[in-house]
Order: structure tokens, then C-alpha cells, then sequence
């Protein structure tokens, strides 16, 4: 039986990936993955239990033995809710930090490979049409400026009732887009073939007609 098959949705930090990779997915009656959320999971305990984000054998050990719960929106790790602890930003810059480490992804690869299911994924993330779906049906590179990318991360993080300067979110994004662009494990980059979407001035409604428009058109190809 051929395997389920998967939106690849991949780009920079806060360039909208999640919201419309979970529009796309509703929208489709399909699966969502927020990979990403799985870095800041073991950013948010490696934090807590005082591991250094360099310590790839302790880090990979440490995601094998978190086995967190999608419930919906939430996110439980051992019982405890983390859905708002995993996005305040220093959680973000740790998990793009260990993200660096080779066995750390290789511990996360087959958890997220198993999100795979009919009728269909859509994954977002960094590597998900270049490591993690290669064969992914469609593949979309997100992205927007610098300037927009940190206002929308400063809005976001307000009303989730964090502080933060949008001085501070753009120096932090363009840290974070360098750490990812130029790590030697899955890099952030278009996968080949990728769809190409700059939502600078896309609303978000646009966006996701983009996403599903272009999907429609590899279907009937
Ligand atoms: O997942 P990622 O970090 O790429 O971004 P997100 O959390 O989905 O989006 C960051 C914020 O930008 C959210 O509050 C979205 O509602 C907002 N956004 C927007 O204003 N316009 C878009 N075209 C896309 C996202
Ligand atoms: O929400 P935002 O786009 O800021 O980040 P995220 O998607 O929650 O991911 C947090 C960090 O995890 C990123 O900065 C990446 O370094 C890392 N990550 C990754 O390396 N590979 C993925 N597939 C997803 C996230």
C-alpha cells in the first residue's frame, strides 16, 4: 500500500509555518506535525535538568525516554502541560541550539516519521522535504523578512503574556536563521522542487490558498 502522503512545510523562524500548516491540514481533514515543537520539548527539559545543548549523547538519551502527547493543542510531557512553557523565546534560541547535534535529530527522526498517516500529514518544520519526507508529494519553503517575521513574533508573544522588545526578536530570528541555515546537519534550506512563498505581504488566508491551490495542481498533474 503506498504511504500516506505529506505537505512538507519548512522556513525560517516565524515565518508562519504552523499556522498555515495546521489551516492546510484542517482545511484537508489531514494529520498536523509541529516538529519543531519536539526540538523545544527536549530545549524546555535539557534547560530544566541543567544538560548542555552540546551534549548530543545526553540530549538524544534524554528525547527517547520524554515520549510527549499531542491532545489537540495541547502538549503533555510525563503528565504535565508544556503547550505554553515550549514557545517562550529563550526555550526557542536553546532548541535551535541542540538542534545543532546530530544524534539529538537522529533520536527525533523516527518519532516524527510515525506522525505519518492516512489520510494525510502536513509537517512543518526545518528539514521535513529535505531529511524527514523526502518523498513528500508537495514541498513549501515559507519566508518573510526579517521586519515582519519579528513583528508577528512580538504580537504572538504578548498575548501569550511574554516580554519581549521587537529590538531583541530580530536580533534573535537572525541569530536563529543563521544557526539553522548554516548548521552541517540538515541546514535549513528550499528543498528541490520546493514551492517558494514569501508571505511578507500574503495574509494568512492567501497563504493557505497558495499552499492548497498548488497541492490541487500536483494531484491532477
Ligand atoms: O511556525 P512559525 O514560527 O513559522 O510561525 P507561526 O507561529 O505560525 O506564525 C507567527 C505569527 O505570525 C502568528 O501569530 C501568525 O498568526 C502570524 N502570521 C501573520 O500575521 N501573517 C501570516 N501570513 C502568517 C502568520
Ligand atoms: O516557532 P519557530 O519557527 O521559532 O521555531 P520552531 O519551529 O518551534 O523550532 C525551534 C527550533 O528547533 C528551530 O530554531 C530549529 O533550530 C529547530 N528545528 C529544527 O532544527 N528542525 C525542525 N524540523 C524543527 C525545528
Amino acid at each position: 500500500m503506498p504511504e500516506a502522503p505529506v505537505i512538507a512545510v519548512d522556513g525560517p523562524t516565524a515565518s508562519g509555518k504552523g499556522t498555515i500548516a495546521e489551516r492546510v491540514a484542517a482545511s484537508l481533514g489531514w494529520r498536523y506535525l509541529d516538529s519543531g515543537a519536539l526540538y523545544r520539548i527536549v530545549a524546555l527539559e535539557a534547560l530544566r535538568a541543567g544538560i548542555d545543548t552540546a551534549d548530543g549523547p545526553a540530549l538524544a538519551a534524554l528525547a527517547q525516554g520524554l515520549a510527549p502527547r499531542f491532545e489537540g493543542r495541547r502538549i503533555l510531557v510525563g503528565g504535565e502541560d508544556v503547550t505554553e512553557a515550549i514557545r517562550a523565546e529563550e526555550v526557542g534560541i536553546a532548541a535551535s541550539r541542540l538542534a545543532t547535534q546530530p544524534l539529538l535529530r537522529a533520536a527525533l527522526l523516527a518519532l516524527q516519521r510515525r506522525a505519518r498517516a492516512a489520510p494525510g500529514l502536513v509537517a512543518d518544520g526545518r528539514d521535513m522535504g529535505t531529511v524527514v519526507f523526502p518523498d513528500a508529494i508537495l514541498k513549501v519553503y515559507l519566508t518573510a523578512s526579517v521586519e515582519s517575521r519579528a513583528a508577528r513574533r512580538h504580537k504572538q508573544l504578548m498575548e501569550k503574556g511574554f516580554s519581549a522588545t521587537i529590538a531583541d526578536l530580530s536580533k534573535d530570528l537572525a541569530e536563529r536563521d543563521a544557526r539553522d541555515m548554516q548548521r552541517a546537519e540538515a541546514p535549513l534550506k528550499p528543498a528541490e522542487g520546493a514551492l517558494v512563498l514569501d508571505s511578507t505581504h500574503l495574509s494568512i488566508d492567501e497563504t493557505v490558498d497558495a499552499v492548497l491551490g498548488a497541492y490541487r495542481r500536483r494531484v491532477a498533474d
